[in-house]
C-alpha cells in the first residue's frame, strides 16, 4: 500500500495516484481517498448545509484561529465492511456528542448530532470503494472542527469549518497485534487539572510528540503518562486509554478531566462487564500497573492493543511472556466481531 507518508507532497494529491492497493498490508498511514466533506458556519455560529468535494488541500486564512491559537478539535471513528459487503459504522453518535462537548470547552459552535451523522454517512458512501474487505482493516473517519475565521488578538474565531476526510487503515502500531512496549513518562505530562486533557483538542496531540519521539528513539512503542500532580497515577498513552488486569479485575483510570473519554474505552468496559469481569474506573497507580497480570490499551485507532512490557524509572516489567494476554485477546475478539457485524449487536452500537 502506498500511503501519503511514503509519497512526496506533490505526488500525494489524488486517490487515483494509488495503483498498488494491497489490502494485505495496510498500516495506519494516510491513503488519499476520493471525497471529503466540508461545512462552514455562518455568522450566527450555526452550520449551513455542507457538501462533498474532491479530497485535497483546503484554503485557510493565515490568521485563522486554528493556525494561530490551536482552536481545533478532531474525532476518530471507523467504518467496517460486513461479510455481505454492506458497511457498518461503530457508535457514530458518541463521536458527535463528544465533539459537541469538546466544542463547548474550546468556545466553538459544533454541528448538530444529525448534521454530524449525515455528514459521516455521506462521506463514507462517497468513498465506499476504500472500505477494506472484512478482516483486512477499516475505513478510518476523521472529522475536524476548526476556527477557520481570521483573528489576531486571542479570541474565538469568527467562522468555523467542519471537515471530514477518510482513509483505509490497518493496525496502528507497527507491532501489528503483537504486544507493545511502553515507557512510563516521568518528566513530561499530557494534561493538567483544569486543562483540556479530557477533550479531543488538536493541541493535546502536538504536545505528546516530543516525549513520543524520545521514547521511540529508545525503542519503545509509545509513552504512558502519569498525572501531573502526584506523578503516581496512570493517565493515558499518547493516542489511547490504558487498562490493567489483576486477578480477574480490570481497572482503568477514571476520566475526570485530564483523560480522554474514549469511545472504545467505554465500549470495552461494557463488553468486559457483559463477559462477567469486574471493571473498576478509579485512580490506578503505577505500582498497580507494575504488579498487574496483564495490561492493554484501547482506542479507535489502536482498537485493543496488548502491552508486552512497561518500563518505569529504568525497571522493566514484562507481561504474559510477551504474548497476547488472555483477557486482551478475549476483549479484542468480542469487540471486533461486533464491529464487523459477526456477532449479535444487542446494544445497538452499529449503524448501517
Ligand atoms: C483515535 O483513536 O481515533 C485517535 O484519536 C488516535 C489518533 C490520535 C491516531
Amino acid at each position: 500500500m502506498t500511503t501519503c507518508e511514503a509519497m512526496t507532497a506533490s505526488t500525494c494529491k489524488e486517490a487515483s495516484d494509488i495503483i498498488d492497493l494491497n489490502w494485505e498490508n495496510i498500516g495506519f498511514g494516510l491513503v488519499p481517498t476520493d471525497y471529503m466533506y466540508i461545512m462552514k458556519s455562518s455568522e450566527d455560529g450555526t452550520f449551513a448545509k455542507g457538501e462533498l468535494q474532491h479530497f485535497g488541500p483546503i484554503e485557510l486564512n493565515p490568521a485563522s484561529g486554528v493556525l494561530n491559537y490551536g482552536q481545533g478539535l478532531f474525532e476518530g471513528l471507523k467504518a467496517y465492511r460486513k461479510e455481505d459487503g454492506s458497511i457498518l459504522l461503530f457508535r457514530p453518535k458518541e463521536n458527535a456528542l463528544r465533539m459537541r462537548m469538546g466544542a463547548e470547552r474550546m468556545c466553538m459552535p459544533a454541528p448538530t448530532i444529525e448534521q454530524f451523522m449525515d455528514a459521516v454517512k455521506l462521506t463514507v458512501l462517497a468513498n465506499k470503494r476504500w472500505v477494506p474487505p472484512i478482516g483486512k482493516g477499516s475505513l478510518y473517519i476523521r472529522p475536524l472542527l476548526m476556527g477557520s475565521g481570521a483573528v489576531l488578538g486571542v479570541a474565538p474565531a469568527p467562522e468555523y469549518t467542519f471537515l471530514i476526510f477518510v482513509s483505509p487503515v490497518g493496525n496502528y502500531f507497527k507491532e501489528g497485534l503483537a504486544p507493545i512496549n511502553l515507557i512510563v513518562e516521568n518528566d513530561f505530562h499530557r494534561a493538567t487539572p483544569g486543562g483540556t486533557g479530557g477533550v479531543k483538542t488538536i493541541g493535546n496531540y502536538a504536545s505528546v510528540l516530543k516525549a513520543q519521539k524520545l521514547a521511540k528513539e529508545k525503542g519503545y512503542s509509545d509513552v504512558l503518562y502519569l498525572d501531573s500532580v502526584h506523578k503516581k497515577y496512570l493517565e493515558e498513552v499518547s493516542s489511547c486509554n490504558i487498562f490493567v488486569v489483576k486477578d480477574k479485575i480490570i481497572s482503568t483510570p477514571a476520566t475526570k478531566g485530564t483523560i480522554l473519554p474514549g469511545i472504545t474505552r467505554k465500549s470495552i468496559i461494557d463488553v468486559a462487564r457483559g463477559l462477567g469481569y469486574q471493571v473498576e474506573e478509579r485512580l490506578v497507580s503505577v505500582e498497580e500497573l507494575l504488579d498487574a497480570n496483564e495490561a492493554f490499551c484501547t482506542g479507535t485507532a489502536v482498537v485493543v492493543s496488548p502491552v508486552g512490557s512497561v518500563t518505569y524509572l529504568g525497571n522493566r516489567v514484562e507481561y504474559g511472556n510477551r504474548g497476547v494476554g488472555a483477557v486482551s485477546q478475549q476483549l479484542y475478539s468480542a469487540l471486533t466481531r461486533l464491529q464487523m457485524g459477526l456477532s449479535d449487536d444487542k446494544m445497538g452500537w452499529t449503524v448501517k
